[in-house]
């Protein structure tokens, strides 16, 4: 496991946008895992720039988004899909058909995951970006007894729609579902890159990074990766 502290989280945005872009420069159809949340807005607004000066193209690139919560409505301001092209796809060259997430209107909604498996066994991913829940979860994978390997449905922890609920009117909104890939699907990118900022998240890290490998730290899991790269800012490494 490689790990790089940053004094500014600027610095750690650039780092990751340019690995990214490194990635895509020597494999321009290279297949991108892609997260949400607040963590990776500054990233892919690095990656926006670069690929306004002409430093990055994604016209070949596919990319599969880690999670969607279930049953909201398709153009909801909340959902995945829209603040993936609020952030990123409606700024670059990404043809809409290589973007991935899992939909979580599907009708069926064990046919759309086993499908979302079967297109990322096809198209394995090259670089996953991950963040980290508080609770040590990666993509929807919450804490628990045991976990399962492939994208899934998962009921949603209490602790994590309320830390979602920031992004709604109110805590009722927040779905009670996600359809999330499975940390056996996540395992299986070629280079993970688990970037953590803030010091509410130095604790949990420290769990993730140093601590036993168990279901009931999701993130532990990627102790047993080979090719993890973790970006830190200087609060969310200050325990280790
Ligand atoms: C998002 C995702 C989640 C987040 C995690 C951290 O696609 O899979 O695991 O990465 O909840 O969220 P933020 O970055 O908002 O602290």
């Amino acid at each position: 496991m490689e790990m790089k502290l940053f004094d500014t989280i600027s610095e750690l945005d650039h780092y990751a946008a340019q690995l990214f872009a490194a990635t895509l420069n020597h494999k321009p159809h290279a297949t991108l895992g892609l997260a949400t949340g607040s963590t990776p807005i500054g990233i892919y607004e690095k990656m926006i720039e670069m690929y306004r000066k002409g430093k990055v193209s994604f016209k070949e690139a596919t990319t599969f988004n880690l999670d969607e919560y279930v049953g909201l409505p398709e153009n909801h301001e909340q959902g995945y899909a829209h603040y993936m092209r609020q952030h990123l796809f409606a700024h670059i060259d990404l043809p809409s058909e290589q973007a991935h997430l899992p939909n979580g209107n599907a009708e069926n909604l064990h046919e759309e995951c086993e499908q979302y498996d079967r297109m990322l066994t096809e198209q394995p991913v090259d670089v996953q970006l991950l963040g980290l829940g508080h609770n040590g979860h990666i993509g929807f994978n919450e804490p628990d007894g045991s976990l399962q390997g492939g994208t899934h449905i998962v009921e949603l922890k209490e602790e994590t729609r309320v830390a979602n609920a920031r992004f709604f009117d109110s805590l009722d909104e927040v779905p009670k579902q996600a359809i999330t890939m499975g940390v056996g699907s996540i395992l299986k990118a070629n280079t993970i890159l688990l970037v953590v900022k803030g010091a509410d998240k130095a604790e949990i890290v420290k769990q993730a990074l140093t601590g036993p490998i168990t279901t009931e730290c999701p993130a532990s899991l990627l102790q047993t990766h080979a090719n993890v790269i973790v970006l830190l800012d200087k609060e969310a490494g200050r325990l280790l």
